[in-house]
């Protein structure tokens, strides 16, 4: 039995969702600069976090943290430029990493424009990044759901999920939009993380919620897969809607 757990949180709505994000981030954030000086998160794409984003740019959070002892990595990122309105790290850019006095050196984009070297590349970027703060694993990733159970860019089916060693692989598109290939971590990046962060919101997601918190692990839901262990808390963020198809109540 594994002694870290999956926990559950259901929020009224998207705001109120993305309030407590931020307030739970900058609570680990600021608990990892005090032990260790520095705090680790993979950020993740897709349209759902962008309202947390704003909020931890904002005047109401933005002094809450040291952002200069943060170091941010892309959980996945689209393989188009930087300046693209489908680029996960442009739209965090736009969000929040320009909007904070975060170290330029602390930010750890994909180098999109490396093609099918890229995955290699960043894999080395990640895995000298944590030798140099001394870590084994990032402090939080946080993860999206797709309604296809999808996460980061772990798509059902693709040989991504297979991947036992490597942090970082590159995959075709999934049948979600966009239509590009991707970088994306792997599980065995997610699992040496302490803290797996799901945020989920809107109806659509509904269904997905449901077979991946309630079903058991299967590869053709890939979030499924995101399971605890000693060292992997797992915590799904969801906004009421999101929530709507779950039979048990929150733990
Ligand atoms: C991506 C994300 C992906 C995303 C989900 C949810 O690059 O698209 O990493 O996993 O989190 O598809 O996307 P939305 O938040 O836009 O619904």
């Amino acid at each position: 039995m594994p002694s870290q757990v999956k926990t559950v949180e259901i929020y009224s709505d998207k705001e109120m969702l993305s309030m407590a994000a931020a307030n739970k981030i900058l609570t680990i954030a600021n608990l990892a600069i005090k032990k260790l000086g520095f705090f680790t998160i993979a950020i993740a794409g897709g349209s759902t976090p962008k309202r947390l984003y704003e909020l931890l740019a904002s005047d109401k959070y933005n002094t809450q943290t040291e952002w200069s002892k943060w170091h941010v990595f892309l959980g996945d990122e689209r393989m188009v430029p930087d300046d693209s309105p489908d680029s996960n790290y442009g739209e965090a850019y736009k969000a929040l990493l320009s909007k904070v006095p975060m170290s330029q050196a602390n930010i750890h984009s994909v180098k999109t424009n490396l093609g099918n070297l890229a995955a290699e590349d960043y894999e080395h970027t990640i895995s000298n990044a944590l030798d140099l703060l001394g870590a084994s694993g990032l402090d939080i990733i946080m993860l999206g759901l797709g309604s296809d159970c999808h996460t980061l860019s772990l798509f059902p089916g693709k040989i991504s999920l297979t991947e036992k060693s490597k942090w970082i692989v590159a995959t075709s598109a999934g049948t979600l939009p966009p239509p590009v290939d991707r970088i994306t971590m792997t599980l065995p990046a997610v699992q040496a993380a302490k803290l797996a962060l799901f945020l989920v919101a809107g109806p659509d997601k509904a269904l997905a919620v449901k077979d991946t918190i309630e079903g058991s692990p299967d590869i053709k839901r890939p979030a499924s897969l995101v399971t605890p262990s000693d060292t992997l808390s797992v915590c799904w963020m969801l906004d009421q809607a999101a929530s709507a198809n779950l039979t048990q109540s929150p733990k």
